[in-house]
């Protein structure tokens, strides 16, 4: 099957978030089941040209309609971890991509409504018909928009498109100028509710609803946000349309990558260990200590890595903090913030601590320290408001780093609370709390903290349950083929 990835973002060249890992993840685990797969980017200033690999012009000349005239485009191609991407980059007087970074800008709509268009015109243009196009997040919900309406009459004929949605906080609310722009024109049989018409705003169009009316199928990145967003206010406003489109609509869990997260080879890692040699993980905890200027003690370590901002629970993540060290605990956080007025917060914090032993803050951004605490720590904590996925506690399990989550989105499938669970004992493997509050997260960090103190056999075990499950891409990449099987033969 060939398979063409439209998305805003790829690691580790243009990635600002969990979409980059995926986007990355499952086309490698699509190519190595024998599956042909082109990734379709923006060309952004910003990005890491050092990840790219053999970047040279793929098709010259390209004129992408805009208005009521063109935008000459260039589309570059070259290698990011071995996989093949082209890379869009239009010579438009607006300098769309020609911008330091990936989004915040008061015409995003704009642009990317033009990336989705150009990415189908350069797909027509060169011949290239995949099979599938999988496109992501509210950047390309014009995708399926403009193929349905312009390009299969234009020579797409056969193309089917699986939409998955990783956020839906962001949607592309935008003005009715968009459907000029594009070519669409008809507003008021484009903003009617059963099309791209937003619900909360009369007039306006939103573009991922466009994507969810439009697309062969609908996923977004696990089974319970799917229920979720149908059903409670996480779908921000969606929830009608998906129980619309409910046949074709669905969760599918993301995973991650065990080439890169994965105790036994990691690089990063100077200690590295198996479920069968978890006790070489201390050696890790040791390194992590001296690293951080932490004390070496006989005492459990916390940890919390990622972005600092609204969506991941900052006040609880500051309540986490303060807990653990009550608890006898010490604790590392490893994060930035995309919020100027956080990250301060978190300056002062770390100010504060400066000369607590058993505390460590750094506000950054470290792959490789990223690597190191979750080889070091016994827990992290993951006390997320909404999760659609969430990455932290899939690599967490892996590194028998126990995790302490809140019980939603993603988290609800992937962590197993070993009381609580009503699953099998084995498959229990970590702490879970209902309410985003400070007691509800103090009921899950005080009995995850006073086991490892009280029964660190047990406490072992819980670490070994999590080791052992399967998060690789090779389930999810099943059941996405399963979806792009059933779409093709519609
Ligand atoms: C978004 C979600 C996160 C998910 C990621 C990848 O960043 O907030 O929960 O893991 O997308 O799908």
């Amino acid at each position: 099957m060939f398979v063409a990835m439209i998305a805003s973002e790829c690691a580790p060249v243009a990635q600002a978030g969990g979409l980059g890992e995926v986007v990355l993840g499952l086309s490698r685990e699509l190519s190595m089941r024998g599956d042909f797969v082109d990734i379709i980017l923006p060309k952004y200033d910003g990005m890491r040209y050092d990840r790219i690999e053999y970047l040279s012009v793929a098709f010259d000349g390209l004129q992408v309609p805009w208005y009521q005239g063109t935008v000459p485009v260039t589309v570059w191609t070259g290698l990011v971890n071995e996989r093949r991407c082209f890379f869009i980059d239009p010579h438009s007087p607006e300098g769309f991509f020609a911008r330091p970074d990936l989004y915040g800008y008061d015409d995003d709509a704009m642009r990317f409504a033009f990336f989705s268009k150009a990415a189908l015109e350069f797909l027509l243009a060169s011949g290239r018909r995949p099979d599938v196009i999988h496109c992501h997040d509210w950047q390309t919900g014009m995708v399926p928009v403009l193929l349905y309406e312009t390009y299969q009459r234009a020579g797409l004929y056969d193309q089917r498109v699986c939409y998955t949605i990783h956020n839906f906080a962001h949607q592309g609310i935008t003005g009715p100028e968009v459907l000029r722009a594009t070519g669409l024109g008809r507003p008021e049989h484009f903003l009617h509710p059963d099309r791209l018409g937003d619900p909360g705003n009369p007039g306006a169009v939103n573009l991922m609803k466009g994507g969810i009316v439009y697309a062969n199928a609908v996923t977004t990145v696990s089974p319970h946000h799917a229920w979720e967003a149908r059903h409670t206010e996480q779908g921000h406003g969606l929830g009608a349309t998906l129980d619309v489109h409910a046949g074709k609509f669905s969760g599918v869990l993301n995973g991650i990558d065990y080439d890169v997260w994965n105790p036994e080879i990691d690089p990063f890692v100077p200690e590295r260990y198996t479920p069968e040699s978890v006790e070489l993980k201390y050696g890790n905890k040791k390194i992590l200590r001296d690293r951080f200027w932490l004390r070496q003690d006989y005492k459990p370590l916390v940890a919390y890595v990622g972005r600092l901002d609204r969506q991941k629970g900052v006040h609880l993540i500051r309540h986490a903090l303060h807990r653990s060290l009550e608890l006898g605990a010490q604790f590392v956080l490893l994060g930035t913030s995309p919020e100027p007025a956080l990250q301060q917060e978190f300056e002062r914090l770390r100010w504060e601590l400066n000369d607590n032993p058993d505390c460590h803050i750094e506000l950054g951004f470290s792959p490789e320290l990223a690597h190191l605490i979750y080889a070091g720590a016994d827990m992290v904590v993951v006390p997320s408001l909404f999760e659609p996925c969430g990455l932290a506690q899939l690599i967490a399990l892996k590194y028998g780093t126990v995790p302490v989550v809140r019980h939603i989105g993603g988290l609800v499938d992937t962590v197993h609370d070993r009381e609580h669970s009503g699953l099998p004992y084995e498959d229990r493997n970590g702490f879970t709390f209902h309410q985003p509050d400070e007691q509800g997260l103090d009921s899950a960090l005080t009995r995850a903290i006073g086991l490892w103190w009280g029964y660190p056999e047990e406490f072992r075990r819980v670490m070994l349950h999590g080791m052992r499950q399967d998060h690789s891409w090779a389930g999810p990449g099943w059941s996405y083929v399963q979806i792009f099987d059933r779409i093709r033969h519609q």
